[in-house]
């Protein structure tokens, strides 16, 4: 790591301590959106971190994003998914692939984190399968007539920019799909249901509702047809971010652990020096160490400009699975008190369980890895 590197993981770690751990329970409990705090990370710049200074973000690298992510996520998953869909998936497709109207309206604010921006594309019948959008938007000339229901939107209602992926020439299949900034109150734009969900409980997930909504042609990301590919460029990226959040997410779990297994005594010792305790602390190190090198693989390969389409899937396959398996295990080393909200390892697993889901599930991840490396 650079000496930048360390101060920008060590910058995270101070504000994920000191200003997200006081209320995570609280925000959890109560699924509150974390208003302040996110206003605060952006003021800090967090949430336009690889975003080039001239269009208001931090101009740093993947390395430095991903170590932010992984310190933010030990603490509250709920802010960290809503820096990591902000960087990863709207600032970064805007910047890549918008063009200067479009940085200068909608990526500048949203670099700034003056405004928060969410993406969209999962419906109530197309998740996994995301060339089936059933999302319309028809060309009427110099606006698209946009129709539909997306589902499952992380910062449904906290944010004002809207990428929505819809489609325009159904005969084209996924050809046919385009990827349109949408304004919050546009007129025919409806903030539907907030999701009651399991875990990421202070992340606001909601149903969005299009109603003949009329979006600029000047709206539209890149060519016509281009937003299928822009949606899978997009979120292979994204799968970097969410790999560094799950990875955040196992490692607050292995760091609660330890410090509890050294304090607990059980029969006459700390509960470490018990070998059922110390294989399961191992094994936790050791898998997390081996999903941080993914993951910082799969950041390096982009900040080198290599294809990250596999690395990226490979990181966010394997360090959301030990995400998931060693909050399990976090809980079981905590005993009763793991099973209660005061320790925060209960959280931490339910928030794990989203990251084998978002961003491609894991079966998705594995159609991505190996339909890439059988054609190595
Ligand atoms: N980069 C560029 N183009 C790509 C690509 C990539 N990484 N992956 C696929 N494509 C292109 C293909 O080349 C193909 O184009 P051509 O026919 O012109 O060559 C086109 O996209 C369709 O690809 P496939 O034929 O492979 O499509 P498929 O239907 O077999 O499956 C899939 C593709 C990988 C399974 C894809 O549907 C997928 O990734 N599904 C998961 C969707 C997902 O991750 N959803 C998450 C929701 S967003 C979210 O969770 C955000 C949040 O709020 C937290």
């Amino acid at each position: 790591m650079t000496e930048e590197q360390k101060a920008v993981r060590d910058a995270a770690r101070d504000f994920a301590q000191n200003v997200l751990k006081p209320g995570v329970i609280e925000r959890d409990r109560e699924q509150r959106f974390p208003k302040d705090e996110v206003k605060q990370l952006g003021e800090l710049g967090f949430m336009g971190m690889m975003v080039d200074p001239k269009y208001g973000g931090s101009g740093m690298d993947t390395i430095s994003y991903v170590l932010a992510m992984e310190e933010l996520s030990k603490v509250d998953a709920s802010a960290s998914v809503c820096v990591s869909v902000n960087n990863s998936l709207v600032c970064w497709g805007l910047e890549t692939f918008g063009t200067e109207e479009q940085k200068q309206k909608y990526l500048v604010p949203l670099a700034k984190g003056e405004k928060i921006g969410a993406f969209c594309l999962s419906e109530p019948e197309a998740g996994s399968d995301a060339t089936s959008q059933r999302t319309t938007a028809v060309d009427m000339g110099d606006y698209y007539l946009l129709n539909g229901t997306k589902n499952w939107i992380t910062n449904g209602s906290s944010a004002s920019t809207y990428l929505v992926i819809a489609q325009t020439n159904p005969e084209l299949g996924h050809r046919g799909i385009n990827a349109l900034i949408v304004e919050r109150g546009m007129e025919g734009f409806i903030v539907g249901e907030k999701e009651d969900k399991m875990g990421i409980r202070g992340s606001d997930t909601h149903t969005l509702l299009f109603n003949d909504v009329k979006v600029p042609k000047e709206n539209r990301i890149g060519e016509d047809g281009f937003g299928f590919k822009f949606a899978m460029k997009t979120l292979s990226g994204g799968r970097i971010g969410i790999a560094a959040q799950a990875l955040g997410i196992a490692a607050g779990a292995y760091e609660l652990s330890k410090a509890y297994s050294k304090e607990r005594q059980a029969f006459g010792k700390e509960i470490f020096k018990h070998q059922a305790i110390a294989f399961k602390i191992a094994d936790m190190a050791t898998e997390i160490d081996a999903a941080r090198l993914l993951v910082h693989r799969a950041a390096a390969d982009k900040d080198a400009g290599r294809n990250y389409d596999t690395s990226g899937a490979m990181a966010k396959l394997f360090a959301s699975e030990v995400a998931m398996r060693h909050t399990v295990e976090a809980v079981q080393i905590h005993g009763g008190y793991g099973y209660v909200k005061e320790y925060h390892v209960e959280r931490l697993m339910r928030d794990a369980k989203i990251t084998q889901i978002y961003e491609g599930t894991s079966e998705i991840q594995r159609v991505v890895i190996s339909r890439n490396v059988m054609m190595d």
